[in-house]
């Protein structure tokens, strides 16, 4: 068949930070040496790329990281995928051959790990353009288009038969969650567990608790209407920090008998990672870190909490090799075995994206799907 050509279609441009999104007609490259097209599906509207459209100073910019979709073209030296192949991006990519790839025991890609230029890994250059001008990459993703190109080691075959509208949350938020307490805490049956944030990441950290046969699971979030939601995601007692008279290490200590087994920050925020160090055990207490803080990324904690025996660890993805991982997690919601339907609150057109980016800021939804 002939070379794929540049093609034209819609995609949500971010022309600064916190101005609304606006449909604009961009150019989108054919695919370079290694990288495929792909015609975006859905895609759900992730914490990050809020924060990242608030906070960042690269502009225009197409954002998006958790998506799916259909190979459309794939350049040369692409044989892993062809035309009408279904996928899920990876925000974080796996090349299979550098040291960390090859360690098997890290999802740290040095090739094609997070891109923070918005820009190709493989050349510095952007695939999207309004009358030749650049428009920016986000995660080497950039899923607000109706189109776009990745590097064919950021993305994943997945079966024909699953619905694309539902695992695209396996892209990103729901399997950074699972993944916390599966594999980079792998938490053990009986043992006690503390979140920091329900949003879909706190939340699917829970089912992972849940699923593993954690004996307590306390969700901590200020807002008052995450607490009935929690509870069908596996979360046995709800704490709003607004409504204590005592510090929410002091109340978690309490449930639990002296800290939790397990402590999770699912927020963002520097400060509650130190809370979490407090509301774990002494002797083997685990903190494992999810959030993306925006603001103060430096940590402060007495080191009185290490020489206790506590550990602080920290997380991309879940620990998952997105390559590799992601086709088993795919079964598992295939089979039943993990809930994905449940996070969706919301379906929406491309056209209202910006309503999906008001009702994140709110606090009103899980995940929003957007549907190109
Ligand atoms: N104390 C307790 N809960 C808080 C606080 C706080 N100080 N601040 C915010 N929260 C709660 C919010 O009310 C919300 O329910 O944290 C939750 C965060 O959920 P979402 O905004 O839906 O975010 P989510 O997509 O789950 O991502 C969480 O992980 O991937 C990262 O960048 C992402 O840092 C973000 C985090
Ligand atoms: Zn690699």
């Amino acid at each position: 068949s002939s070379s794929p050509a540049v093609l034209t279609c819609k995609a949500a441009v971010a022309w600064g930070p916190g101005e609304p999104l606006v449909i604009e007609e961009v150019q989108v490259s054919p695919p370079q040496p290694m990288e495929i097209r792909i015609k975006v599906v859905c895609t759900s509207l992730c914490r990050s790329d809020v924060s990242a459209w608030e906070t960042q100073a690269i502009f225009p910019r197409i954002f998006g990281h958790e998506a799916s979709g259909i190979v459309e073209s794939v350049g040369p030296g692409v044989t892993e995928f062809s035309e009408g192949d279904h996928v899920l991006t990876l925000f974080t990519g796996e090349c299979k051959s550098c040291r960390q790839c090859i360690s098997g025991k890290s999802n740290m890609c040095q090739v094609l790990g997070l891109e923070r230029r918005g820009v190709m890994h493989s050349d510095q250059k952007t695939r999207f353009s309004i009358k030749d001008k650049p428009v920016y990459h986000y995660c080497a993703v950039s899923s607000f288009s109706q189109y776009t190109v990745v590097h064919s080691g950021c993305a994943v075959k997945v079966s024909l038969a699953v619905p694309l509208e539902k695992i695209c949350l396996l892209s990103c938020g729901v399997a950074a969650g699972l993944g916390a307490a599966w594999n980079v805490a792998d938490i053990s049956e009986g043992s006690t567990v503390v979140i920091y944030g329900l949003g879909t990441v706190g939340l699917s950290v829970a089912q992972g608790a849940k699923v593993r046969g954690a004996s307590q699971i306390i969700g901590v979030d200020i807002n008052p209407e995450k607490g009935e939601i929690a509870k069908t995601f596996g979360i046995t007692h709800f704490v709003n920090p607004k409504e204590c008279n005592e510090s929410i290490q002091q109340v978690v200590n309490r449930i639990t008998d002296g800290g939790a087994d397990y402590a999770f920050e699912c927020i963002g925020d520097t400060g509650m990672i130190t809370t979490a160090l407090q509301s774990c055990c002494q002797g083997w207490g685990l903190t494992v870190t999810l959030g993306v803080p925006k603001v103060n990324p430096e940590l402060k904690a007495h080191y009185g909490v290490f020489l206790s025996g506590r550990t602080l660890k920290g997380s991309l993805f879940g620990g998952w090799r997105p390559k590799s991982d992601l086709p088993s997690l795919v079964d598992m919601y295939t089979k039943k075995e993990i809930q994905i339907d449940e996070y969706i609150t919301h379906n929406i057109s491309f056209e209202d994206i910006n309503q999906a980016f008001s009702l994140m800021k709110e606090g009103k939804c899980l995940r929003c799907v957007i549907h190109l």
